[in-house]
């Protein structure tokens, strides 16, 4: 068949009013799609702007409550909590990351004793509470991956306890999905979930997260434990393992840059695939609106569509507030 030149196929019909477009409509956006991260930092009263994100801020348990009370009325029930810790409390083995008195454990419990309706979500891996700054254990300039599973497994069983919903193992060491099932299980965690950071690249856009949580690596870089962005191929490695090791969700990060990885990831999978949308795909929207370069709402509308069209479920992204808030 030539559709050259065949002007009885006019593909702009389908474009010619509001509603008809909306008729062949394929990808929507729905809040409940949508998980909100929010920062954490101890004490009282405290709603800190976060400099290189605009519209974010580090809170305190208090105004966290209020947060997720005014998000839960737009419709948004899933939420990621992030600590950050100060410089005094961090140590090489991660050591507060499982105090069942530290103020992020503290936090969680308080948030499933408000709203237990809550989706709740952790990050399980080592660097908010690291001296190192890294996701693991650092020994001769190496981080370890062994050593590091049983940090993160005291990290689980631990957040698991505060009544965490999905635990998401940020941290990308070998076999870890598999490690925290079993621990999780013995300890008759059946129920909690693991939401698999399966296929994470050592990005560029991750800096305005570290830099809300003061959580950047002291030395070198992450790329012996995350991925190179140059594969595609490894994402496939990371998936067949997540799902041998139990996952219930596989993650892609960051997003935009990684929309193929997304389909690959949907199309090979049965697993749910959620995608995050990090901090440096919002900051850059968001510096670019500022400037008046970029109209800031269209620009994040046609970036979530496009995340899910590419075939992820859900979003993690520091949007979903704003998105509720247009009551679409
Ligand atoms: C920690 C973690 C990071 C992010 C989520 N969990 C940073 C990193 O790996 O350095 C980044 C999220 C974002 O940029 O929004 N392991």
């Amino acid at each position: 068949m030539n559709y050259l030149n065949n002007m009885q196929r006019r593909p702009r019909r389908n474009r010619k009013s509001e509603v008809v477009r909306s008729l062949v409509e394929e990808t929507s956006v729905s809040v409940k799609d949508l998980i909100l991260p929010l920062f954490l930092v101890s004490g009282t009263g405290k709603k800190v702007a976060v400099d290189s994100m605009p519209g974010i801020f580090r809170y305190s348990i208090d105004t966290m409550l209020s947060e997720i009370e005014s998000c839960l009325k737009l419709g948004i029930s899933s939420f990621d909590v992030f600590p950050a810790y100060p410089e005094e409390l961090k140590d090489a083995k991660a050591s507060e990351s499982f105090n069942p008195e530290t103020f992020y454990l503290k936090a969680l419990r308080e948030i499933k004793k408000q709203f237990p309706e809550v989706c709740l979500m952790s990050d399980v891996a080592m660097d908010p509470y690291s001296s190192d700054g890294h996701d693991g254990i650092v020994k001769d300039g190496k981080v370890l991956n062994d050593e590091t599973l049983e940090v993160l497994g005291r990290m689980s069983l631990a957040q698991a306890d505060a009544g965490v919903d999905i635990l998401g193992p940020s941290d990308m060491m070998d076999g870890r999905v598999g490690y925290i099932r079993d621990l999780l299980d013995e300890h008759g965690f059946t129920d909690t979930s693991i939401m698999s950071y399966t296929a994470k690249y050592a990005s560029a856009f991750y800096g305005p997260f570290r830099d809300a949580l003061d959580s950047a690596p002291k030395f070198g870089d992450k790329k012996t434990y995350q991925m190179d962005y140059a594969n595609s191929k490894e994402a496939l490695i990371e998936a067949d393992l997540d799902m041998e090791e139990g996952a219930d969700f596989l993650m892609v990060k960051p997003a935009l840059s990684y929309l193929d990885i997304i389909k690959l990831l949907s199309d090979n999978y049965p697993l749910p695939i959620a995608a995050y949308n990090v901090s440096g795909e919002y900051s850059m929207v968001k510096a670019a609106a500022e400037r008046g370069w970029l109209d800031g709402e269209r620009a994040m509308l046609e970036i979530l569509t496009s995340i899910k069209r590419s075939g992820a479920k859900i979003i993690l992204t520091y949007f979903a507030k704003e998105y509720a808030q247009l009551g679409r």
